[in-house]
């Protein structure tokens, strides 16, 4: 099953070097998740109560730490299927004093029942690791189910298909030399970006795959060589 390998890959390797390796593969990243956080409190009003689908949420726990310290009335469901990762967000979560608002579920958006509805949602850097129009159509069909009408979706992740913009991902090897890899780590991270992950092939096709699973048309407010973020409401 599609959605199984993504998460495999996410194995006690990666999660342990996942912290530092996500802040190289992609210039920004924390700007990134700040910024995802501003969009919701900006939608949803400052200081409202809200609870939030967090679908992929483990790593760093960014997205929850960034939104609960921006908004002391947010509550977090924290969505991973790969343990390891789960529980790296779970210590950075409970690090910054927010475990008592986040709900950690070790599994799938779909797991939840469809009777929970949330005031927003986040899916950063996971839409891409899904193999196929299949698999990204269920991941967003699962989030918008649950989601209210009208709510914020953050969505974030690699677009274009690598290969067809050859500047760019020589840009990122790049920033993997910047940060001090050696050319065979540069290389190996060019071979595992090129057959690890099916990102959609372009903004137009972002745009398609929310319109078909209940968004409206996306915003935009981040991007970073292939990677873009952007805010859609649920119709
Ligand atoms: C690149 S990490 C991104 C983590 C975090 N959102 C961030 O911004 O750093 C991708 C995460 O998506 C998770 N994942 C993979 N397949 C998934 C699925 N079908 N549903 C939810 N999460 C999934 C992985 O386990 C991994 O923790």
């Amino acid at each position: 099953m599609p959605a199984k390998e993504a998460a495999a890959k996410f194995d006690p390797s990666r999660a342990a070097e996942y912290e530092r390796q996500s802040r190289i593969a992609l210039a920004g990243y924390d700007a990134c998740h700040d910024l995802g956080a501003c969009i919701l409190a900006a939608a949803l009003g400052q200081g409202a109560a809200a609870k939030i689908l967090v679908a992929g949420a483990g790593g760093t726990g960014n997205e929850i730490i960034a939104g609960g310290q921006l908004e002391p009335n947010w509550h977090f469901v924290a969505v991973d299927p790969a343990q390891p990762m789960l529980d790296l967000a779970v210590s950075r979560i409970r690090e910054a004093g927010l475990e008592s608002r986040t709900e950690a579920v070790l599994g799938y958006v779909h797991d939840l029942p469809e009777t929970e509805s949330f005031d927003a949602a986040t899916l950063i850097g996971v839409l891409h690791h899904l193999p196929g129009e299949e698999a990204k159509l269920e991941m967003l069909d699962s989030i918008s189910a649950r989601l209210k009408k009208g709510a914020p979706l953050i969505l974030a992740g690699n677009h274009h298909a690598y290969s067809s913009k050859p500047l760019l991902l020589s840009a990122w090897a790049e920033r993997w030399r910047m940060t001090g890899s050696t050319p065979d780590e540069v290389k190996a991270k060019q071979g595992k970006i090129l057959q690890g992950a099916d990102p959609p092939h372009s903004e137009a096709h972002v745009a398609q795959l929310l319109s078909l699973t209940g968004f409206g048309a996306p915003e935009r407010f981040f991007s970073s060589l292939f990677w873009g973020a952007w805010v859609a409401f649920r119709l």
